[in-house]
């Protein structure tokens, strides 16, 4: 069990699943994480968005995305667990900081969101979980 344990940890870090039962598929970022969080995030986390405008967040890039807020990274290659991208989506997080958001569960002027996403809502489990494979696969640029 233990020597088993070594063998997933030491196989995550490599960007290898080697576990017993029939590996997982890959999870590419291109096919399948950038689409789900550029038709969730993408209105308010790019360029004149207001969700990059006040947290410095944009899901427009690879890079943008690995850089994180300007507080710091949100994503954990290797450990979604552990990433704070994984507990804002799975709606961990304290209600007003959740993401996706509504207008009205913002600290910013409604004019400025009005526009950007009347569909705010919390993303279906499946796609939580795609995303976490993904970084749990070492969230690289596939
Ligand atoms: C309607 C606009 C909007 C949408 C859609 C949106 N965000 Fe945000 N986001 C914001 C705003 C505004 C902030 C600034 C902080 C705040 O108000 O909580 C923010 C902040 C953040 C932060 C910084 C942490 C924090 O709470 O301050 C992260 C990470 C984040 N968003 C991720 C996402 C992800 C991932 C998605 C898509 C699943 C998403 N957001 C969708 C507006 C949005």
């Amino acid at each position: 069990m233990l020597a088993k344990k070594a063998t997933l940890i030491a196989s995550i870090a490599t960007g290898f699943v080697l576990s017993g039962c029939a590996p997982p598929r890959t999870v590419s970022y291109q096919k399948d994480v950038q689409p789900i969080l550029q038709s969730n995030c993408g209105t308010c986390h790019d360029q004149g968005g207001v969700g990059y405008e006040v947290s410095g967040f944009s899901v427009a890039s690879y890079a943008g995305l690995m850089k994180g807020t300007k507080y710091g990274r949100m994503i954990d290659p290797g450990h979604a667990r552990q990433s704070n991208l994984v507990w804002l989506l799975e709606h961990n997080a304290h209600p007003s900081i959740n993401m996706p958001k509504l207008c009205e569960q913002m600290n910013i002027p409604t004019g400025k969101c009005a526009a950007a996403a009347p569909f705010a809502r919390r993303l279906p489990k499946r796609e939580v979980t795609l995303i976490a494979r993904w970084i749990n696969q070492g969230a690289i640029d596939n």
